[in-house]
């Protein structure tokens, strides 16, 4: 295995830290060469069941027990849009409740064999929660820049119990991620775990395995929030290089949604060969993807067009009502990132698809205040029989 420059393809060495290719700024990918993961005899469970097709040594890991997240039928749903296999990918279910964890314990325990003393990242919360428990693991000290102002008080309440260092940064997340890219390169002792770091990418891309092997092959369609990019890019890597080892013999197309006032990569995908992705003030209810300025924009759009998918948005209104949709009807309660699939289904239907995988990211329980602004008024009773039949309107 090696590092290789995305867009130029020049080649580091596994052991080089460096989060940017020094030729052409780009960011980098691990090439690994499938045929010597031998993949028909896997075994274990989680993230480090495919530790052959990782660049770390597993021996060595830092875990919290990753991975492994139910795929979930979602019939009712399925059946309202005409798809005859729906399924959720529940990253909620994860050690920190995003799928966040599964990239944390390939990251971090790089960071350990590197001999790293901190780590760090800018985040919308759920990477800082997620660095935050594996650094608290692994003994590290962890650094989490923030928006401030910006981030779910469950993320938050996480980092902090965790012992994370949180720096609320005068900004939003792309100011943060500039300057904490600015602090690692200029320290050399703190370990950047965003996803623009490559190692951290390859633990994130085994949801792609997990789809495969429970399905037994890959799905037509999988649908995901977009927000820094990571995800999609990794996801798409796992199905590619599965279809290299001989473990599913197509590909699926793949979705990524953005929110209406947040879609600097639905902007650039409209464009034939787009040199810059920004946005300078994105805003929207889903803040785990308030992103403007997404790193890894050239590996997201790589992935939705090699795969023959497409982007789209969707507002906040129809994040909302996705999110009640899953919690009511599936009974799955998804922060509101990671409605936004089934929102984008909703308004756009997909009917040349037999199953579909949309990737739920995080738990609803990390961001209460977006659910309870919407609530309607409770009902109050007296202790008593008649008061509480007529507070539930029973004769
Ligand atoms: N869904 C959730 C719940 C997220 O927290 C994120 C990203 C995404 C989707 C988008 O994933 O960035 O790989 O495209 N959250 C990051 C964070 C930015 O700091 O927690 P992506």
């Amino acid at each position: 295995m090696r590092q290789r420059c995305f867009t130029c393809g020049t080649h580091y060495p596994l052991d080089q830290v460096l989060y940017t290719c020094a030729q052409c700024g780009c960011v980098l990918e691990i090439e690994l060469d499938v045929s010597e993961c031998v993949a028909e005899s896997l075994s274990g469970a989680g993230v480090w069941r495919y530790a052959r097709f990782l660049p770390v040594d597993a021996g060595r890991r830092v875990s919290l027990s990753e991975g492994d997240t139910g795929l979930h039928a979602c019939e009712r749903l399925g059946s309202e849009f005409g798809i005859p296999h729906l399924f959720v990918k529940n990253e909620g279910e994860n050690p920190t409740g995003s799928f966040k964890d599964r990239g944390m314990t390939v990251g971090v325990t790089r960071a350990v064999q590197l001999g790293a003393k901190a780590v760090a990242c800018a985040s919308t919360g759920n990477t800082a929660a997620s660095l935050s428990a594996y650094a608290a693991r692994a003994g590290l000290r962890a650094i989490v820049l923030v928006p401030s102002g910006q981030v779910a008080v469950g993320k938050i309440a996480q980092s902090v119990i965790h012992g994370g260092e949180i720096v609320q940064i005068e900004g939003n997340f792309d100011d943060a991620m500039r300057v904490v890219q600015q602090l690692s390169l200029d320290t050399g002792d703190v370990y950047l775990l965003n996803s623009i770091n490559p190692f951290r990418l390859e633990g994130q891309k085994t949801l792609a395995y997990e789809i495969c092997e429970s399905l037994g092959t890959s799905p037509d369609v999988v649908v995901l929030p977009m927000g820094n990019a990571g995800n999609i890019s990794a996801i798409w890597k796992g199905f590619q290089e599965f279809k290299a080892a001989g473990m599913i013999d197509c590909l699926p197309r793949m979705i990524g949604v953005q929110a209406e006032n947040a879609a600097p990569l639905v902007a650039a995908l409209a464009e034939t060969d787009p040199d810059v992705c920004h946005l300078s003030d994105p805003e929207t209810v889903a803040t785990a993807i308030r992103i403007g300025a997404p790193v890894n924009w050239r590996k997201a759009i790589a992935a939705v067009r090699e795969s023959g998918g497409c982007a789209g948005t969707v507002s906040d209104a129809e994040i909302l009502a996705a999110q009640r949709d899953l919690a009511r009807k599936e009974g799955r309660f998804v922060e509101p990132a990671s409605a936004a699939p089934i929102a984008w289904l909703r308004k756009n239907g997909l009917s040349d698809a037999e199953t579909v995988v949309c990737v739920a990211t995080g738990h609803g329980l990390k961001d209460p205040d977006a659910v309870l602004r919407e609530a309607p008024r409770f009902t109050t009773a007296h202790p008593t029989l008649a008061s509480l039949k007529e507070a539930l309107n029973i004769q």
